[in-house]
């Protein structure tokens, strides 16, 4: 019987006050929380009220205190270059206080934002221990995006510092970073003092005059120290997509994220101080925020931060090299990584040239997790293999098996059942408890355990029209799903237009409103269809306006082009076509759910509220033409 998670769920949900006071013990503070949880403004809660802390010195100073300081903290292993370098405890700390002592050099005070948008570099690390060390918010913006994506992140945190290197790595082509923040910035009404720019040797980046040299000024800088901040404190924000062109900007409090990252290291994944953690993943990402960055170090473990593929960085081994040479316990990525390495080695025969005698669970998440790539991955490891659901929002997982408790039995397709703080319900249309093996909404009971997003920047009102309006005195996800007898969560697909590509969150409507910039396009629809190693990709119809006659490839192209340009190459979006009508309901909305699914060659039934059912043959012949709606 799983009698630890039982009563760790029980005493969580029963008594949140005094669980989660007791949890806190594992983290210093300079004050003591005059209240473990304020629920005297719902739907409002905040954890671990009127205490004092500082995150970086959780994460670094008192681990080198307690003796830990000769211990590797942070390893950077990049496949891209081969370079591999390891920081103590110690060392982390000092370059960590260096940099902070540069950044409150160029004005950065508690409180202010700085963004960093950075490749995976041991600096992006550092950049967010150091904003963390002098209470300042960091913004974290993934690489992948485009300039105007940046500039939408820097007018909403409006930052006084801007901390980027001058270019990312991707296979087969260097990435200047520098022109996307210099065009980012021309277009922003928001112009930051200063931006510190690491100089990366693959390509060195023009400084402007408000541009510092990253090396050369924290040479020149003396260490601070850390500011004591409130628990309820902003560490940071991290924008995420939204159902429309607007990202959300998600705000994580200090306090109550570490005391759930630490809590969720022992339990959840089961892993001690002095053991190593891989996430692969990105900074850019809430993955890469909590278990690259955060989770790890406060913790006291190693973090392996790798800039570069599953695969073809060399091969579909990189993933085995890098658990063998830092002696990894724990790997934790998203499925269509395993995807992407299945193909390339169906059998696995590469793992046969590595010792992953250290190796001990896989943890994957960010997308379902098919039960092929399950049963591939657990049959090709032998460990246990543990789906894991959560959001930018939650911060850390909602539904796990947890490890460190007692490990519950696989049911493929389900992350298994909701973790200890998480009151985690299914509700039908009219708002009430779905039967087991119902689907309906999949909510989350309020209050939300410490460590989930307490507001939106700046937008209480937007908090609670996107997620606490529609289930009154619950969260929304906003996924859709089932609980079964035995209590197993199964998350389907999401209630919006988001789509969930290698991991990453994208949202089909923003597509939209890039696709209908296009000066022939009149309307238009973008959906998210099966992908074979993402997952999903985005697909785009175009209808074109009266009178335009040039070549509709032609369009498409442009199209496709656009996307790149305005989202980024991160939306993966590579095929658009063109078509004479999209179908649509007699009121005029756009019958996107059955195009996905003649797109995918599932089964559909014709809508009862269909204007014109001819159009549906006529856009199931457009994307036999692509590729699409044959059934295999
Ligand atoms: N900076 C600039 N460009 C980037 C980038 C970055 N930081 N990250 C990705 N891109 C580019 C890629 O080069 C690619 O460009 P292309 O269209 O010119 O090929 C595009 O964005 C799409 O990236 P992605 O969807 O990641 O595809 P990929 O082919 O590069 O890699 C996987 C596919 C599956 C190998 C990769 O997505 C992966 O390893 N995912 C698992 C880990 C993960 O990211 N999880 C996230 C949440 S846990
Ligand atoms: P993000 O905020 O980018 O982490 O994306 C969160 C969304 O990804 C969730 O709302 C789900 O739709 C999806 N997701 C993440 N993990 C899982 C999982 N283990 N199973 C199913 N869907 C998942």
């Amino acid at each position: 019987m799983a009698e630890r998670l039982a009563g760790a769920r029980e005493r969580a949900l029963s008594d949140p006050k005094g669980y989660w006071g007791e949890a806190a013990r594992a983290i210093d503070w300079f004050k003591p929380a005059e209240e473990i949880l304020d629920t005297s403004n719902p739907p409002f809660y905040r954890w671990f009220v009127g205490a004092e802390t500082n995150v970086c010195h959780n994460a670094l100073d008192r681990h080198v205190a307690a003796g830990r300081g000769d211990q590797a903290a942070l390893i950077y292993d990049s496949a891209m270059t081969g370079k591999v370098r390891s920081y103590t405890y110690a060392e982390l700390t000092d370059a960590v206080a260096r940099l902070a002592g540069a950044l409150a050099q160029l004005g950065v005070e508690k409180g202010d934002r700085v963004l960093i948008y950075m490749p995976m570099v041991a600096e992006a690390a550092m950049a967010m221990l150091a904003c963390a060390r002098l209470g300042a918010v960091h913004s974290v913006v993934f690489g992948g995006f485009a300039a105007t994506e940046l500039k939408t992140r820097i007018e909403a945190a409006k930052p006084k510092v801007i901390l980027a290197a001058s270019c990312g790595l991707e296979p087969g082509r260097i990435v200047p970073y520098k022109p996307l923040l210099d065009a980012a910035l021309a277009m922003a009404t928001h112009k930051p003092d200063a931006c510190l720019i690491l100089q990366r040797p693959e390509a060195l980046a023009d400084l402007g005059p408000k541009d510092h040299d990253w090396a050369k000024l924290v040479a020149g800088a003396s260490p601070a120290a850390c500011v004591p901040v409130k628990a309820t404190d902003p560490l940071y924000i991290l924008y995420t997509s939204g159902t429309t062109g607007i990202p959300k900007g998600v705000v994580r409090d200090a306090g109550g994220y570490m005391v759930a990252l630490v809590w969720s290291m022992k339990n959840i994944y089961g892993i001690e101080a002095g053991e190593v953690m891989f996430t692969a993943s990105d900074v850019g990402w809430v993955v890469g925020h909590s278990y690259i960055v955060y989770a790890p170090l406060l913790a006291g473990c190693t973090s392996v931060l790798y800039e570069g593929k599953p695969v073809g960085t060399p091969d579909a081994g990189a993933f085995w090299r890098a658990i063998q040479q830092h002696k990894v316990k724990a790997l934790f990525t998203a499925p269509t990584a395993f995807r992407a390495i299945k193909k390339e080695d169906p059998t696995g025969s590469l793992l046969k040239n590595y010792d992953l005698s250290h190796f001990k669970t896989l943890f994957l998440a960010g997308e379902r997790c098919d039960p092929d790539t399950l049963h591939w991955a657990e049959k090709l490891l032998k460990v246990p293999v543990v789906d894991h659901w959560w959001q930018t929002e939650t911060g850390w997982p909602i539904c796990a098996n947890c490890v460190g408790l007692d490990p519950l039995p696989v049911k493929p397709g389900s992350p298994t059942t909701a973790v200890p703080g998480w009151d985690v319900q299914v509700l039908d249309e009219n708002r009430q408890p779905a039967k087991p093996g119902e689907i309906g909404a999949l909510v989350i009971k309020l209050p939300l355990p410490p460590g989930a997003l307490p507001t939106l920047w700046q937008n209480d009102e937007g908090y609670q029209r996107s997620y606490l309006a529609d289930y009154p005195g619950y969260y929304k996800t906003g996924d859709a799903g089932f609980i079964d007898e035995d209590g197993y969560v199964f998350v389907m697909s999401r209630t919006d237009d988001l789509i969930n590509v290698a991991g990453h969150r994208l949202s089909t409507g923003q597509m939209e409103e890039v696709l209908a910039g296009h000066p022939d396009v009149a309307e238009c629809a973008v959906m998210g269809v099966a992908d074979t190693i993402k997952g999903q990709v985005p697909l785009g119809l175009m209808v074109l306006k009266a009178g335009v006659s040039r070549d509709p490839a032609e369009i498409a192209r442009e199209a496709v082009a656009l996307i790149r340009e305005k989202i980024g190459p991160v939306a993966a979006f590579k095929t658009a076509i063109v078509v004479k009508r999209l179908p649509k309901t007699r009121s005029g909305k756009i019958l996107r759910g059955t195009m996905q699914k003649i797109a995918d060659a599932q089964d559909w039934k014709m809508p009862a509220t269909i204007d014109d059912p001819a159009i549906l043959e006529e856009i199931t012949d457009s994307l036999r033409m692509i590729g699409y709606a044959n059934r295999t």
